[in-house]
This record gives C-alpha cells, structure tokens and sequence, in this order.
C-alpha cells in the first residue's frame, strides 16, 4: 500500500494527515500555535513556530506509522492565505508573518485604489483591495518599517515558506498568488503592470507553478528530522480554500462549499475567468489547473465560537458548551448576534465594524447565547450566498465541513439559513484531505483530481431544509442585516478606546 500526506498550515494548529491509496486517513496529527496580537487589529505569527511544529508533528507521524518509510510517496499543502513572510537575501525570516485577518492595513488599500484605481484593480486581479490580502501588507512594511523592506529579497505565503524550509526550494502557485492581489488572476502571472504602479520589485515575487507540481523532495535534513524518506515527492500544494474545494470535491461548476475554521467561506466552483461579480466576493484561481473559484468570507466564524468559549466556558469542551443547542429555539429566545470581532469582509469589507450581542435579557442562560452566536455566524455566511443568487448562480445544495460540521443542530441551522441542502462528509477534514488528493494525483495514482476526489471523498449525511424554519430565519435574517448598519457608527466611535497595547 501507498500513502501521502496532505498539512494543512491553518491559523490556530498545523495538522498533518496519513491517508491510503484507498483514500483512507489512517494517522492524523494536530499542533497548534498561538496568535501574536500586540494592538488591536494586528495579528501575527512567528514563521518558524510553523515549521518547528510541522515537523514535530512528521515526526510522531511517522513514529505511529508501521509500513516501510519509502511507501509514503508525497507530501502536499494547504495554508492559511494572504499573510505575510519576508525573507532576506540569505532567507532568514525579516519579522513576524502577518496574517490574513490583520487589518491594520487599510490606509494602504486606500493608496492602492488612488495609485491603481477600482476599475483596473478588478480587471487585472478580479477582486477588491482589503486589508487582509498580501499587497497591503507589503505596502504597510514598506511604509512603516522601510529598513526591513530594504532588505527584502523574497516575499512568501505561509505554506510557501513551510515548503521552502522542507525543500529549500522556493516557489508560489496560483491558488494562493491569488490572494496577493499582485496576480493577474485570469492570465496567471504576476502583474508587471501592478508591482510599477505601487513601488513593489517584480522580482521580490517568488516562481509560481502548478498545485500539483512536483517542485522536488524533501530535503537530507528534513529527512533525518521527521525519519521520512529522502525520496519523498513534495508538491506545490495550495490555498486552504481551494484544498478545501478540492478535498470536498467541488470540481465542476454548480457545487458550493460552507467551510468554518477560524474564518468561514462560502465558496462556489467557476469554470469561467469572464464572470462579473463587481468584486463583492473574492474570484480566485483554484488547485484544479485553469479553473476558479468565488468566495465570501466571514472573518470571524469559528473564532468567534472558540472566543465565546475561551472567554466564558475556559475549561468545558466544544461538545459540552454545544450539547442542549437543539433545546433553545430558533433566534436564541430573541438574542441577535453579529460575528464582527475582527472586523468583516463578505459582504462590508470593513475593518472598524465589531460584534454585537443585541436583545439581551434576564432570562437569557449561556446556552441562549450560545446559539445566537451560531446563528449569528450562518446568518453571515448566508449573505454571501445571497450574493451568489442574486449574480445567478444556484445555490441549492451545499457540502459543509469544518467547525460547522461536527454538530447535527449546527448542520441543520445552515440548512435552515440557507435554504439548501447540506452535505456531511464522512471525513469533514476538508483541506488537509484536498493536499493529500494533490499528492495523489501528483504521485500519477489518478488520472485527474476528480477521479482521485471520487474514491478519497464520501457524504456520510443530507439535511433538508425545513420550510416552517426557512420562514422564521428569514424574518431573523432581515433583522440581523440591520446590525451592521445601526452599529457601524457606534463602533466608529468606539474604535478611540478599543485596547492598544497587549
Ligand atoms: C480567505 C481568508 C481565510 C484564510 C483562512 O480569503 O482570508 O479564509 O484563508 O485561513
């Protein structure tokens, strides 16, 4: 038997997943590592936490696993998007990673707009400047801490960086180059034309190749680190996005995706380069080569539960904070929630905006407020697919994963919310599983993605929407889209006394 392994380099943990030429996961490790947040707004990680991590985890990988080392034939990736890494000329480390959901960055995508304007942003790289892509980042380096941007001879993705530490070879690809906002995304190059209009070397930006490449194998230290073989094949790999269409299988037009992390995306499959979504969601390159996807993003999804928890319910499970969701009725006994911690993206790309408990009541127990934070996330994720409908796309059945999948009552919110069927897979373990079918398809075991999707990915579940809940949601949804705009100057106002200093 062969085997590969798919990492997914996530926000909160690395996890590294065995899987079998049957498609079967047969080890999987999780390591997790924390957030630097020094001011509100900023948010950040130390690069080689990553790949210390990653190893580690190789490391107790292989020591579970009991076949010869050489059948472990590739390894591929998925990673967290957008952030940040800057390397010298001798490739150290310049400064923290900073991350997709920093977003301190907003006075440059405004120089980004006036140097570039809208219009030809959005033809060259099909999508808005926000603050959590990489451009922005570069710019904000370049403007505030110009020694450091001196001496920058390449910039990175987080997975990027990962790979290059194991193959010393350093290298993009599209799925990922995408979120820079320094791609042409339909004619799949770097934009000469961009990197000259804001200050930034052509050069700076790393080779970029296929997601199922091979760029090469691990390296002899690598090898002897993690006891994996020096043969091991490594492959470019991609997006946690787009490994997460791809490990649920959303390879051909018409299938959507819900997937809740830390951030939660809606996704849709795009054959097309030519659509015209006026920037309101993101239109990436996918890991399926010459094909797309469109996304709106919820920034603060299962990060909002994990604060929810971290915050009030420290030493109880997910489980157990979860376990009566399905006694509370819907609208949380009249408690709205909006997950804006961390500012929004899809549908107000807006920085300033936070969160909002509104209707709160005596009577309220933790448990209402519980699930108004999980309604509060879906009712976001379902203004994306609101856009998505409204452009003609749709929406009718969608395959969850993540966060949102490992509870029945959540599942059956989403499908409530969004007035579509959902998907349970058997192994919700989406972009890990998307890596590892990169592998495999790279490793030649498959003669396309789809073939290798077909035996690596199966539904375990089908929730139907149920109409008298479709119709009270949607009386709930029209109120929760008035939060935004009735708080959004009050945070305004707020925003002079929100935390500085960590
Ligand atoms: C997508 C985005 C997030 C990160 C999370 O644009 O910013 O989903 O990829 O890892």
């Amino acid at each position: 038997m062969n085997y590969v392994i798919g990492i997914d380099l996530g926000t909160s943990a690395v996890k590294v997943l065995l899987m079998n030429e049957h498609g079967e996961v047969c080890h999987e490790i999780t390591k997790s590592y924390p957030l630097i947040q020094e001011q509100s707004g900023y948010s950040e990680q130390d690069p080689n936490e990553w790949v210390e991590k990653t190893i580690a985890a190789l490391q107790e990988l292989v020591e579970q696993f009991d076949g010869e080392i050489e059948q472990i034939q590739g390894i591929s990736y998925s990673g967290q998007m957008h952030g940040l890494v800057l390397l010298d000329e001798e490739y150290n480390v310049l400064r923290n990673a900073i991350l997709w959901n920093d977003t301190r960055t907003t006075e440059q995508c405004k120089q980004i707009y006036k140097t570039i304007g809208e219009k030809r942003l959005l033809d060259i790289t099909k999508n808005q400047a926000l603050e959590g892509f990489t451009l922005p980042k570069l710019l904000w380096v370049k403007q505030y801490e110009p020694e450091r941007f001196e001496k920058t001879a390449v910039f990175m993705l987080p997975k990027d960086y990962l790979r290059f530490k194991m193959t010393s070879l350093i290298h993009s690809e599209y799925s990922d180059a995408a979120g820079t906002l320094l791609l042409n995304v339909g004619e799949k190059k770097w934009s000469e034309e961009l990197c000259q209009l804001v200050g930034i070397d052509r050069n700076i930006c790393p080779p970029l190749v296929e997601s199922h490449e091979c760029v090469g194998t691990i390296t002899e230290d690598i090898a002897v680190q993690t006891g994996l073989a020096r043969s091991t094949k490594v492959f470019a790999g991609g997006a946690d996005n787009a490994c997460g269409a791809i490990g649920s299988g959303i390879l051909s037009d018409g299938k959507t995706l819900c997937s809740i992390g830390t951030s939660g995306v809606v996704l849709s499959y795009e054959e097309r380069k030519t659509r015209d979504f006026q920037g309101k969601v993101h239109y990436f390159n996918h890991g399926k080569e010459n094909a797309f996807y469109t996304m709106g993003v919820t920034l603060a999804a299962g990060h909002s539960l994990s604060w929810f928890k971290d915050t009030f319910a420290k030493d109880e499970s997910f489980e157990s904070l979860l376990a009566c969701l399905h006694e509370v009725p819907i609208g949380a006994n009249g408690l709205l929630f909006t997950p804006y911690l961390v500012g929004e993206r899809t549908p107000y790309a807006d920085a300033n905006i936070r969160g909002s408990f509104i209707g709160i009541d005596s009577s309220h127990k933790r448990i209402d407020f519980v699930r108004s934070v999980i309604e509060g996330i879906t009712f976001s994720l379902h203004e994306s697919i609101e856009i998505f409908r409204e452009n003609g796309k749709t929406i009718d059945t969608i395959i969850s994963i993540g966060g949102g999948a490992k509870n029945d009552t959540w599942l059956q919110i989403q499908a409530d919310i969004f007035n579509a069927k959902i998907i349970k897979l058997s192994s919700e373990q989406g972009p890990a599983v998307g890596a590892a079918i990169l592998a495999a398809y790279g490793c030649n075991w498959f003669e396309s993605l789809e073939d290798c999707a077909d035996v690596f990915i199966s539904s375990a579940k089908t929730y139907t929407p149920v109409p008298e809940n479709v119709e009270v949601y949607q009386q709930l949804y029209h109120l929760y889209k008035n939060v935004y705009v009735q708080t959004k100057s009050l945070n305004e106002g707020l925003q002079k006394f929100r935390k500085i200093e960590s």
